[in-house]
């Protein structure tokens, strides 16, 4: 399993790039140990940044399946937005209210490079917003209101 950053990590914060080779060897084991780590972490959706790479790579799960995206784009947004709540990877136990865009149209490269153009509403969008501001450099606390630690129960 990859280990993931946590904030504050200064590579959280930087402007990922775009992915020029995605046949490369580097990229083609990134995308199955990323998706694992997501499972392992019981995650539902992982940036690159997370694992300390700033390259424009997300894994997201969707309904029984987990989707990778290459160099993924929004084209498209909904008028409306609306709130719910967030959590990541990189806040352990922090969730907080984000507002988002009700419906999206992403475009991106799959692991074998070709391009798909997917649109999604409700929890997908939301998901892949998130982690497409990841590669902007951009966390969810940015956004967030009613910012609140959740403790595992131990007992
Ligand atoms: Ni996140």
């Amino acid at each position: 399993m990859l280990n993931i950053l946590t904030n504050p990590n200064p590579i959280l914060r930087q402007k990922s790039e775009t992915i020029k080779d995605v046949n490369s060897a580097e990229i083609q084991a990134l995308i199955p140990e990323m998706t694992e780590t997501m499972l392992e972490k019981d995650g539902v959706g992982l940036a690159a940044p997370q694992i300390g790479k700033n390259i424009r790579l997300i894994v997201i799960r969707y309904k029984d399946d987990n989707i990778a995206m290459i160099n993924p784009k929004i084209i498209n947004k909904s008028l409306f937005k609306e709130w719910d709540e967030e959590g990541c990877l990189s806040f352990p136990h922090l969730f907080g209210d984000v507002k988002r865009y009700k419906k999206i149209t992403v475009t991106y490269l799959d692991p074998s490079g070709k391009e798909h153009k997917l649109s999604g509403e409700g929890f997908l969008a939301r998901v892949i917003q998130h982690e497409v501001d990841h590669l902007e450099g951009i966390l969810f606390v940015d956004k967030a209101r009613n910012l609140h630690k959740l403790e595992p129960d131990n007992d």
